[in-house]
C-alpha cells in the first residue's frame, strides 16, 4: 500500500466504526434526548435501560427485560407505563408490576 491508500482505509475504518456506533445507539436513542414525560429505551454504558425521564427531569431507570418470559417491554406514552407486547404484562415507571402474568417488579437500575 501506498502511503495515500493506507491513510484512506485508516480514514474508511473510522468512518465505519462511526456508523456502527450510530447503528447501535440507534433505535434504542440516548438518555439525553429524552424529553419531560418521555419514555424509551437507550443504551446506557453499552446495556439497554428503560429510561423515563420525569416531569422534573429526573431518570427513572429500569430493566427493559420483563420478568415473564423475558420480552423487551416498550414505553406506553398515554398510560406513561411500560408494557411487555408478549402476554400483557405491565409495569409502572419505576418497574412495579400493574399487571400480571409477570409477578416480580422489573429491575431497578439505580446507577442512574
Ligand atoms: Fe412479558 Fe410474558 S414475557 S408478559
Amino acid at each position: 500500500f501506498s502511503e495515500k491508500s493506507s491513510q484512506f482505509l485508516k480514514e474508511n475504518m473510522n468512518v465505519g466504526k462511526e456508523l456502527l456506533k450510530g447503528k447501535m445507539k440507534n433505535p434504542s436513542g440516548s438518555i439525553d434526548e429524552l424529553a419531560n414525560g418521555c419514555g424509551d429505551i437507550v443504551l446506557l454504558n453499552g446495556e439497554k435501560v428503560a429510561a423515563y425521564r420525569d416531569d422534573q427531569g429526573a431518570i427513572h431507570a429500569v430493566s427493559p427485560i420483563c420478568t415473564h418470559l423475558g420480552c423487551d417491554v416498550a414505553f406506553n406514552s398515554a398510560e406513561k407505563s411500560w408494557d411487555c407486547p408478549c402476554h400483557g404484562s405491565r409495569f409502572t415507571i419505576d418497574g412495579d408490576v400493574i399487571e400480571g402474568p409477570a409477578v416480580k417488579p422489573l429491575d431497578r437500575k439505580n446507577e442512574v
